[in-house]
């Protein structure tokens, strides 16, 4: 079995801003209840009059993640992209985005919506097929405008999602301290209801009005109780079964949903918030795109070095939810 590492990260977030402020012309909200009740200031929002889509935004974080990875892109042997909704229904984006790279290696190309956790479920897949020895080179990506499912007349949703995208490449260990560790994935489908969008696919094709129809359907509370209680329960257990200490991890990435959502497992399982990577006040909830996006954002401000240790922990529609410890 061989270990894998992460060689290289990028992200791209669109120019766009929608302030909270701005948000207050769209519908009756206003910065103070948006700040109290998320955390969140402001968020990117890709614009199609500038190309920016799923794909294209992966094009400028995957040519980063692979400059900073220092291979040639023609090393990658297989994409595996994460979106909940992807520039079409097929041929699927991770195949775009080969051709914008400009890949001549005809490489597997491979979609995967497991909603906001579905960059962790890519990266648990990637690290399992470097380990049997399938691959050594697998560009992982998180691309997704939420913008494009967003009712922007629907204040209680469309608040909390924005637009953004994240890569890295995950390649083979050559140095053995660099590895993942362990990694938990899970699925409530009981509570599938509680955070879906039906429309648009195979039970429900077309769009009927998309202005007044409630596109996205949350229960608010009942995602926030079991995001909270499910990714602080994963992060301890997968402590508990790796023999790591809280002093022993160096950083701790969780799914920027929210902050109260973010605090709130910092609160129950009791880590000091000062090693938690925050950038939801910036971006929003841009779903999939949130942790590979913090990821490449941390590596860049020289919060997470070769040899730390880092906890990733994502919560989504599904409920999906994934925890992964690993040694950068
Ligand atoms: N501005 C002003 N008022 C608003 C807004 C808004 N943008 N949105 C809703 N309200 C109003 C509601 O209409 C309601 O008014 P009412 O009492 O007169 O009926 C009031 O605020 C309270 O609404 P609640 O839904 O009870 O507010 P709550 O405290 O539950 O907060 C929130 C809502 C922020 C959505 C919270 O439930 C939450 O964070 N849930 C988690 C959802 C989440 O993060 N989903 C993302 C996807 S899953 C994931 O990534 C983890």
């Amino acid at each position: 079995m061989y270990t894998s590492q992460i060689l290289g990260t990028g992200h791209f977030v669109p120019d766009q801003i929608y302030t909270n402020q701005y948000m207050t012309t769209l519908f009756d909200t206003s910065d103070e209840w948006i700040t109290e009740r998320t955390g969140i200031k402001e968020r990117r929002i890709a614009n199609p009059k500038e190309n920016e889509f799923p794909s294209t935004m992966a094009l400028q974080a995957a040519k980063m993640a692979i400059k900073n990875a220092k291979i040639d892109k023609e090393e990658i042997e297989i994409i595996l992209l994460s979106s909940t909704m992807s520039d079409y229904h097929f041929p699927n984006t991770a195949t775009l985005l080969q051709d914008l790279l400009g890949m001549k290696n005809k490489c597997a190309c491979i979609d995967l919506n497991a909603a906001c956790t579905g960059w962790l479920y890519s990266l648990v897949m990637a690290n399992s097929l470097i380990a049997n020895g399938v691959y050594k080179n697998i560009l992982v990506v998180g691309s997704e405008t939420t913008s494009s499912y967003n009712n922007w007349m629907d204040r209680s949703k469309s608040v909390l999602f924005g637009d953004g995208c994240g890569a890295i490449v995950l390649s083979k260990s050559n140095n053995e301290n660099s590895k993942i560790h362990k990694s938990i994935l899970s699925s409530d489908s009981s509570k599938k209801d509680d955070l879906i969008m039906r429309t648009g696919m195979a039970r429900s094709p077309f769009f009927v009005d998309s202005k007044s129809m409630d596109i996205v359907e949350m229960n608010g509370q009942v995602v926030f109780k079991s995001a909270v209680k499910t990714m602080a329960s994963q992060c301890a257990s997968i402590l508990e079964q790796t023999n790591t200490t809280k002093e022993d991890v160096d950083l701790f990435i969780p799914h920027q949903a929210n902050m109260r959502i973010i605090e709130a497992v910092a609160r129950r399982f009791e880590f000091p918030k000062e090693k938690v990577f925050i950038n939801v006040q910036k971006y929003a909830n841009t779903s999939s795109a949130s942790i590979p996006l913090a990821l490449s954002e941390a590596v860049e401000a020289g919060r997470l070095k070769r040899g730390d240790k880092l906890l990733l922990t994502a919560f989504g529609s599904g409920l999906t939810s994934g925890t992964v410890l690993l040694t950068y």
